[in-house]
């Protein structure tokens, strides 16, 4: 089981963060399909910055499903120690520091996994956060700078000694960015290595692979990042197979079309009508990327700009192309999908 300081996590899959991406009624989503955990999308610790209307709907954390885990970027140890209270503050109950990301933006300011080379710094960011806030202090980190560079085991242990109480590892260094596979054999090392939580996370997407990187590395969570995009009950399928060894069937059309729309419904509710409309169209996206015919279609509804015809116009799409759709219809009251 996954234990971040006195949280004991249910489930052993956890939600990536994805910046514009794994936004409140995305994470909720996630967690009524059981994702046991999900991460806020980061937030840089330059409070300056806070006052803009992206990082005043990533910020507020109260009435989240707990406990409520955010992200936090940066390079000023005190800085981010004051990034870190204040979202306590907030409500955040587990506080996150970002060393994982290549984004370039993040990086020129040698923030996300740039800080990965300078392996004191990373020692006084984690002592000056851990002993900001009396949350539980975890860190994500890659493997290293490059594939000559993999510190990720030096890392850990640094992590371990300043207070950190979980590590995530995504299985791929700073280099790579996105390109080839995740490797797991740095995650099984630094795993052999500390004791504290690992996450081990990278190209997880089926549950046989999440079986396999648990049986490669001995983590005690998976984090899912890109897989979980347009398919949020990924976490119920792969719970399924953790447990009972077999697979669950895909979710149908019927399913998907409930699911998808309360997603745009909450996804407006969240954004308002201009933002809603425009950003829920990747989402749409990834829920039909895999559904044959689709991208003709994509391309005409992308030009819908009013979120009452988005919605109408995903309800048709279904409608249509649902091979059970004279079947009567299954009654979905919950909101929850496990
Ligand atoms: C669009 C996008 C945004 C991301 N934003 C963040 C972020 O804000 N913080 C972070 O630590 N990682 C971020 N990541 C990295 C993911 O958390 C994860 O480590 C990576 O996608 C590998 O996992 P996956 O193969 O399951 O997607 C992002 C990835 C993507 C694709």
């Amino acid at each position: 089981m996954l234990q971040i300081g006195d949280y004991k996590i249910a489930s052993p899959l956890v939600l990536a963060p994805m910046a514009g991406i794994t936004d409140r009624p995305f994470r909720a989503l996630c967690r009524s399909f059981g994702a046991g955990l999900t991460v806020a999308e980061m937030v840089t610790s330059d409070q300056s910055l806070w006052n803009t209307q992206k990082s005043r709907l990533r910020l507020p954390h109260l009435g989240e499903p707990e406990p409520r885990m955010i992200q936090i970027a940066g390079s000023d140890p005190h800085q981010l120690a004051a990034a870190a209270k204040a979202n306590v503050e907030l409500g955040a109950q587990i506080i996150d520091i970002n060393m994982g990301c290549p984004a370039k933006k993040v990086c020129k300011k040698a923030a996300g996994s740039a800080l990965l080379r300078d392996e004191k710094l990373v020692a006084e960011i984690l002592a000056a956060v851990v002993a900001a806030v009396d949350v539980p202090v975890t860190l994500k980190i890659r493997t290293g700078w490059s594939a000559n560079h993999k510190n990720a085991v030096t890392i850990a242990k640094i992590a371990e000694q300043e207070g950190i109480q979980a590590l995530t590892v995504h299985g791929r260094t700073r280099e790579d960015r996105f390109n080839g596979q995740a490797e797991y054999d740095t995650l099984a090392e630094v795993c052999q290595t500390i004791s504290i939580p690992v996450i081990a996370n990278g190209d997880i997407d089926s549950p046989q692979k999440a079986q396999e990187v648990f049986n490669k590395t001995g983590a005690n969570a998976i984090m899912i990042g890109r897989a979980a995009q347009g398919r949020p009950w990924i976490f119920r399928e792969i719970n399924h197979f953790l447990t009972y060894q077999r697979f669950l069937d895909p979710p149908t059309y019927g399913e998907m079309k409930h699911v998808l729309l309360e997603h745009l419904q909450d996804h407006y509710d969240f954004y308002g009508e201009f933002i809603g409309v425009r950003s829920a169209r990747k989402h749409i996206g990834w829920y039909l990327a895999d559904t044959p015919n689709a991208n003709d279609w994509l391309s005409r509804i992308n030009q819908i700009e009013c979120t009452t015809q988005q919605l109408q116009a995903v309800s048709r799409w279904f409608d249509q192309h649902d091979p059970n759709a004279f079947l009567v219809p299954i009654a979905f009251t919950e909101k929850t999908h496990v």
